[in-house]
């Protein structure tokens, strides 16, 4: 007897211990009242888990979204600052959107699940976001469709192993972001849904990008403008748009991008691989920009720089007196096949791109035709490269 109660009384001790330590840094959304099973709008109970953990105090604070369970989530802002340092979302189960005849409850069409402000977020998987966008792509205007996952004003972030299924836009935006590193992700969206970007970047620095897999119906990564500092590597894209840099420019905007270094990656049956466009009558730079050791397989316009693109007459605009400047970009090291005859198309504005380096590029075509480039107002230097980029040939 008096065994029993000594152990019951120690089992106690550590149980209590146990709960105390876990309440103050450690937040399951289901001690929130979260349901999971994907009809209940689970939005409230998330908020409440979402108050908890970026309030409570120490060096790291963990949200844990449960397995095997699917929480239907309405847009819902994640804000900060936090107050511990950094904070933890280890994303373990499915968060699924409303479909588009439920959009009347978004207040605000900017983003779906969007975090602001909070630096050293660690977000891992295996967990999956699916953004419902079947319904969404045929009913709604692109300007009333949300951003799957937005980052905004969120430093020092890393985000890992998670799915993105059918976003309703965009999967992914990072704005105005710092120290990002983004790995082991798959994007999937169907070839032809519309505007679904895997990642976009914009006015962030020192961003990161590796082991990732994109397949859906836009670019898989864009590179805005105010973005430097830029790598992308092990990424494989396809369906898909390609890794794109711009478009810059547009509106008459002064837009710059700043070192990007695009390495080892795969294109596989996207309409475009390595991009850079601009829009005329902006101003502002690319510059510092390189694509090496790119695999090619059936890929549409491996090589593309268009200083002529815009909404209108088919992405195919007149050159203005002004012209974003095109500066130091380097291709070199592409194997495989392209699945247009135009492989390599150097399309500058009037006033010119300057130090464009082409070298040890074998391309061959997908369906037997004879490949070549073309180029249109393009300066630098090619060696070793099939199809011959004559214009570079000095
Ligand atoms: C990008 O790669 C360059 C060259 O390897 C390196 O100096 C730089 O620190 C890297 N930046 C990031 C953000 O990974
Ligand atoms: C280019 O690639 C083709 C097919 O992969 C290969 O047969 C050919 O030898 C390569 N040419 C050069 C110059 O590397």
């Amino acid at each position: 007897m008096e065994g029993v109660v000594v152990m019951f009384f120690m089992f106690g001790i550590s149980l209590s211990h146990s709960v105390t330590g876990n309440a103050q840094h450690y937040f399951d959304v289901g001690k929130f009242g979260a349901v999971g099973d994907g009809k209940t709008d689970d939005s409230p109970a998330f908020l409440k888990a979402w108050e908890a953990v970026c309030g409570a105090r120490g060096e790291t604070a963990t949200l844990k979204i449960p397995a095997d369970k699917i929480f239907l989530l309405y847009p819902l802002e994640f804000a900060g600052p936090c107050k511990s340092s950094s904070i933890h979302i280890q994303f373990l189960g499915k968060i699924l959107a409303p479909s588009a005849d439920e959009r009347g409850k978004f207040k605000s069409v900017g983003c779906w699940l969007c975090f602001m402000r909070v630096d050293g977020l660690i977000v891992d998987g295996p967990g999956q976001i699916d953004g419902n966008g079947a319904t969404w792509w045929t009913k709604v205007l692109i300007s009333e469709r949300p951003t799957a996952l937005l980052f905004h004003l969120c430093n020092d972030l890393r985000l890992s192993g998670l799915t993105h299924l059918n976003s309703q836009n965009n999967h992914i935006s990072i704005h105005s972001c710092s120290g990002v590193s983004i790995s082991n992700l798959h994007i999937i969206a169907p070839s032809d849904s519309p505007n679904t970007d895997g990642i976009v970047i914009a006015l962030s620095t020192q961003l990161l990008i590796s082991n990732t897999f994109i397949g859906t119906g836009d670019d898989c990564i864009a590179i805005k403008g105010g973005t430097s500092n830029i790598n992308i590597t092990s990424v494989t894209c396809g369906p898909g748009h390609g890794i794109s840099i711009g478009s810059l420019g547009e509106d008459g905007t002064n837009q710059n991008v700043d070192q990007v270094y695009v390495t080892g990656c795969t294109f596989k049956g996207s309409t475009n691989g390595a991009r850079i466009k601009t829009t005329p009558g902006g101003t502002g730079y690319a510059r510092g920009v390189s694509f090496q050791g790119i695999t090619l397989i059936a890929s549409g316009n491996p090589i593309v720089i268009d200083q002529h693109y815009c909404n209108g007459l088919d992405h195919h605009c007149q050159d203005q007196k002004k012209a974003v400047a095109i500066n130091g970009v380097t291709f070199s090291g592409f194997q495989g096949t392209s699945s247009v005859v135009e492989a390599i198309n150097l399309d500058c504005s009037k006033q010119g791109c300057r130090g464009i380096t082409i070298d040890n590029v074998n391309i061959s075509s997908s369906v037997g035709q004879d490949l070549r480039a073309v180029c249109n107002n393009a300066h630098g230097t090619s060696a070793s490269t099939v199809p011959v980029v004559s214009c570079l040939l000095s």
